[in-house]
């Protein structure tokens, strides 16, 4: 490391590595030099003078956001003229300011309204009339107030570098410049918002939280995104009972300040209307409202008796459903119900991973790796939009750090851009395209490797093979669809793999065997909608659903219970790295249950419940700490909202993995499975749409 820098800043003797910037070194040191357009991660701009500060020997005071460091530098930040150099910068960014904090979304949070507060001018000089343009709707979700924009270019960059979308510009000059969006008067972006999150003011504001409450007015709920594998922390802005908003501003989780459109807006199914708040029966073939009680009876009645008679079952769980809840149905299956007839949705194949890792360390990718690893080589996925967080990490980690991107996929994707090699491979020709780049790859220090499910079955092991022959530190993440899609295969929701990927002695039916099959007396289906492209008349046998929406499974059922979802119970989920974080409750919707305590009461009323243990996320977390191979986990990180990775990696599993069952949905960044049916905002933006040209979508309001 070369030799660190000695300056001093008001007064303080400092040293930091050569090349950093006063601002950083003054806020290592906890001296805080006001910013606007400055922010960490992404490039410099120099535009807003805020950070002005005296420099000896350096005539005119310096903007500390460019300027590095150097030895001998004494550097003052609180003198008089800088004091008054703050004051005139806010005055003068407050020429056109509309000061409509009363009414502004931004107020209470806003950094113009905290530096004015500090260091700025009661009265102003400029009294002339303000320079007006009216508010525009860019898209459902991203609303720009031009008045209100200090033009700090933070929602360019954020753009631009952060989600290689680079949507925003900026159009005149001077006193009427204006950030503009890509398509002349709206968006054809990402739909992310983080452009409205990271500017300073309220210039850009969200469309579903503007104008309906004030910051203070909400508790703040920091859980996990229910919609894709990656498992950002979402802090959810919550009033009575309602989920206003959702941001990661306090940065808290492995996702820093990022979220996707999904994380960030994607709550609105839980109060869609046509959301389950009452359990139903089927009665002569209409689905009926029924207390919980009856509901219950009935389910556990109708599974004791094909119990009794040493009847079939088949049990279908959720790729959502939280660890405990899924652990919680196999071991009801595998000893209430005696049956290995129990499979999820597979859109990775984890089981192979685990098998071809067998006996190593070290080799599974923590989402932190995507951001740190030297080199990333994609194989299959539309990463930017399949995995979003996981390739924002990987893109900041070419910006920060030069990381190399390859990739091998069967379609143009953004990694493009900035891979240093790209191959199109088609479906089952991946192999082909890795043997172009294996020079390339085994020349870099270390390597991760993330697949989808264009890798699967041997193939897994072949790739393993191939990493391996590169001589380089190689690890590996098995790309999954859904929030707790990893969690449903470590918690064995497969029918020949135990908790922990410990082989079972006698394999069940797999869910598509369990869909065809003609002698099942009873399918208890949680979470879950294999029957989407069912005939509306399949009904050959006792069908139970767990459910938040009455889903084309559901329709089919004789008991549907109405389920809590991921944003109204506590839990664990295991995202695609393994990394395993805490659901906390957010909110209550009248009428429904969260799965586990639905499972329990069914188990209870069929005197399960000494069998099965009890039915509270804790303790079955306990238990699956104390059973589960990787998941002796240290409680204090994830209790107080921290991840660790589980690390299931053990002996052989030894089980023939059927390719064909392992089938990505690849969703995108505006479809979440059959979750994402029930969110308006996920349905409302152009970008979902395939059909109508922009003058037919919502009108730009100007
Ligand atoms: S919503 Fe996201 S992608 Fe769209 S303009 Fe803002 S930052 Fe860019
Ligand atoms: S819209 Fe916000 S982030 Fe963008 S330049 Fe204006 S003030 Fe800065
Ligand atoms: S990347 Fe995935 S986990 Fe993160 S906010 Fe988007 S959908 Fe949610
Ligand atoms: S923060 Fe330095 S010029 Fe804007």
């Amino acid at each position: 490391m070369a030799d660190l820098v000695k300056f001093t800043i008001d007064g303080r003797e400092l040293e930091a590595a050569p090349g950093t910037l006063v601002v950083e070194a003054a806020k290592r040191a906890g001296i805080e030099i006001p910013t606007f357009c400055y922010y960490e991660g992404y490039s410099l701009q120099a535009a807003c003078r805020m950070c002005l500060v005296e420099v000896e020997k350096m005539p005119k005071m310096q903007v500390a956001c460019t300027l590095p460091v150097a030895a001998g530098m004494v550097i003052k930040t609180n003198t008089p003229q800088v004091a008054a150099a703050r004051k005139s910068t806010l005055e003068f960014l407050l020429t056109n300011h509309p000061l409509d904090c009363p009414v502004c979304d931004k107020g209470g949070e806003c950094e113009l309204q905290d530096m004015v507060f500090r260091y700025g001018a009661a009265e102003s000089r400029f009294a002339d009339t303000k320079f007006h343009v009216d508010e525009q709707q860019w898209s459902p979700v991203v609303f720009y107030d031009g008045p209100r924009c200090i033009l700090c270019f933070r929602c360019v960059r954020v753009c631009a570098e952060g989600m290689a979308v680079g949507a925003l510009g900026v159009i005149n000059r001077g006193v009427t410049s204006l950030i503009a969006p890509n398509d002349g008067d709206y968006l054809e972006c990402d739909e992310c918002g983080m452009c409205i999150d990271i500017c300073p003011v309220g210039a850009l504001t969200s469309g579903p939280y503007r104008y309906k409450t004030r910051p203070w007015e909400m508790e703040h709920i920091g859980t996990i995104c229910t919609h894709c594998s990656n498992g950002c922390k979402t802090t959810l802005g919550v009033r009575n009972d309602e989920i206003i908003r959702g941001n990661n501003r306090d940065r808290s989780g492995i996702n820093g300040e990022f979220l996707c459109i999904k994380g960030r807006y994607a709550f609105d199914f839980t109060d869609h209307p046509e959301r389950l708040q009452s359990p139903l029966i089927n009665d002569g073939g209409k689905l009926e409202p029924v207390s919980w009680s009856k509901a219950l009876a009935h389910v556990a009645k109708k599974f004791q008796d094909i119990k009794n008679r040493n009847g079939k079952f088949g049990v279908i769980g959720s790729t959502r459903t939280t660890n405990e809840e899924n652990y919680y149905l196999q071991k009801f299956a595998r000893l209430g119900l005696g049956t290995n007839n129990i499979d999820h949705h597979r859109s990775g194949d984890v089981v192979s991973l685990m098998d071809a890792l067998h006996g190593r360390s070290d080799v599974l990718a923590s989402s932190a790796d995507f951001y740190n690893r030297k080199a990333i080589l994609i194989i299959g996925s539309d990463f930017s939009l399949e995995q979003p967080f996981l390739a924002f990490q990987a893109r900041a980690n070419h910006r920060h750090h030069g990381a190399h991107i390859y990739v091998a996929t069967p379609r143009e994707v953004r990694e493009d851009s900035y891979a240093k090699l790209a191959y199109r491979a088609a479906a089952g020709q991946e192999f082909e395209a890795l043997e172009k780049m294996r020079d390339a790859l085994a020349a870099e220090p270390e390597l991760v490797i993330a697949f989808d499910d264009s890798i699967k079955g041997d193939r897994v092991g072949a790739l393993v093979a191939f990493g391996d022959s590169l001589g380089i530190p190689v690890r590996y993440c098995c790309l999954a669809d859904y929030s707790n899609s990893r969690g449903a295969m470590d918690m064995g929701l497969l029918p020949d793999v135990l908790p922990g990927y410990q082989r079972a002695q006698s394999p069940g039916m797999t869910a598509t065997e369990m869909v065809a099959a003609i002698d099942l007396d009873a399918l208890w289906i949680v979470g879950s909608n294999p029957l989407e492209f069912a005939p509306k008349t399949w009904r050959k046998t006792f069908i139970v659903v767990q459910e938040m929406f009455l889903t084309e499974t559901a329709r089919l059922a004789d008991v549907v219970l109405p389920a809590a979802s991921a944003y109204e119970k506590n839990g664990t989920v295991t995202n695609v790295c393994g990394e395993v974080q805490k659901l906390k409750k957010a909110l209550n919707t009248m009428g429904t249950k969260p799965d586990l305590e639905i499972m329990g009461l069914i188990g209870r009323e069929m005197g399960l419940a000494k069998l099965l243990g009890p039915w509270f996320p804790d303790p079955v977390f306990e238990e699956i700490r104390n059973t589960v191979h990787g998941y002796k986990l240290p409680l204090p990180v994830i209790a107080t909202g921290g991840a660790v990775q589980a690390i299931p990696v053990n002996g052989p599993i030894g089980v023939p993995v059927r390719a064909e069952l392992i089938q990505s949905t690849h969703d995108n960044l505006f479809t979440s499975g059959n979750l994402g049916k029930y969110s308006r905002i996920l349905n409302s933006v152009l970008e979902r749409r395939t059909g109508p040209a922009p003058e037919e979508w919502e009108p730009a309001k100007h």
